[in-house]
């Protein structure tokens, strides 16, 4: 019987082999991708290190075998293990920036990325940013995309997890942010000190529902980067009751919560949530000002 590494010469047989297979398997897709074509692309030309732009130059190019192998082993694991393929490559994309990853953070995919390509306008207004917190950094993608955007910034990452941080310092040296970007370990605020223009945070949101329902590409994911309780709210409560606090007047926090949104806004009636829109996708993040953050302390006292 021959073998499909014998068959798959080129990139372009490649792709049409990932694409037809992927095509035949119930995979999720949503960790970077969202569908078969972008996921077999990205498996293939990552594989032999080439970009995802610009490269129909190679698409009948010949690989090596040992190219031919990676790419092969790599479907297999994706298909039979369903492991979320930027586990398996150790990089993912977050606002067009690359990001080391494994399996102990969280594969970036946060809504944040548009609110920070649009340098948090129109609600930042000419408000300086001189110190961001990303709260529940995991890979540390959302502040060091933070840092970038916002270039005199002072830039903290804070994880209770010193595994997810220790893949957040490779990324704050990949991206060379180390003058600027430091990691903190810290549960929630314990840890973090001073106050802050921006905190910025995508912390563990999944509802005990939700986690219970999550396809199999979830359980290779950190539990602690997704399961917060029967409402999904724990993290998120912690967050509200002590932001005030650490924000600067004017400051602004920015918290995705996904679907257990309408659970957060039955909590706090009084608190005047601003609910971002997106045009890449994505929902459940909110937005508050320092101001309005007073009268979540009030409740949690
Ligand atoms: C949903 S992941 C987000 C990671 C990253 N911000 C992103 O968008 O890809 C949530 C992160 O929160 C961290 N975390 C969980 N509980 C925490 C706590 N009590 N204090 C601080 N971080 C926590 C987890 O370790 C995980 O890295």
């Amino acid at each position: 019987m021959i073998h499909p590494i014998d068959e798959l010469l080129t990139l372009r047989d490649c792709l049409r082999y990932a694409s037809s297979r992927f095509a035949a398997s119930d995979l999720f897709y949503g960790h970077g991708t969202d569908n078969v074509w972008d996921e077999a692309v990205q498996l293939v030309l990552r594989s032999v290190n080439l970009p995802l732009e610009n490269n129909t130059l190679f698409l009948d190019a010949r690989l090596v075998r040992s190219e031919r192998q990676l790419i092969l082993d790599r479907l297999e694991r994706r298909i039979q293990e369903r492991i979320p393929l930027a586990y398996l490559l150790g990089e993912a994309w977050f606002m067009g920036l690359p990001f080391h990853v494994d399996e102990r953070v969280l594969v970036p995919r946060s809504p944040l990325a548009e609110c920070l390509q649009n340098r948090l306008q129109p609600w930042l207004g000419d408000q300086p940013v001189l110190r961001v917190l990303d709260l529940c950094t995991g890979s540390g993608c959302i502040g060091i995309a933070a840092s970038l955007v916002f270039e005199d910034a002072e830039v903290d990452l804070a994880d209770i997890s010193g595994e997810a941080l220790a893949v957040a310092d490779s990324n704050i040296e990949l991206h060379d942010v180390g003058d600027r970007v430091r990691t903190v370990q810290s549960d929630v605020f314990e840890a973090v000190k001073g106050r802050y223009d921006v905190i910025l945070s995508n912390p563990p949101y999944v509802d005990a529902v939700d986690l219970a329902a999550m396809p199999a590409e979830f359980h290779h994911e950190p539990a602690l980067g997704l399961a917060a309780g029967d409402d999904g709210l724990d993290i998120a409560h912690r967050i509200l009751a002590r932001a005030a606090e650490h924000l600067n007047p004017g400051g602004l926090l920015v918290v995705e919560v996904g679907n257990s949104w309408p659970a957060l806004e039955d909590a706090y009636p009084d608190l005047p949530f601003i609910w971002l829109e997106f045009e890449q996708g994505g929902d459940g993040v909110f937005l508050l000002r320092a101001e309005d953050l007073a009268s979540a302390r009030q409740i949690s006292k």
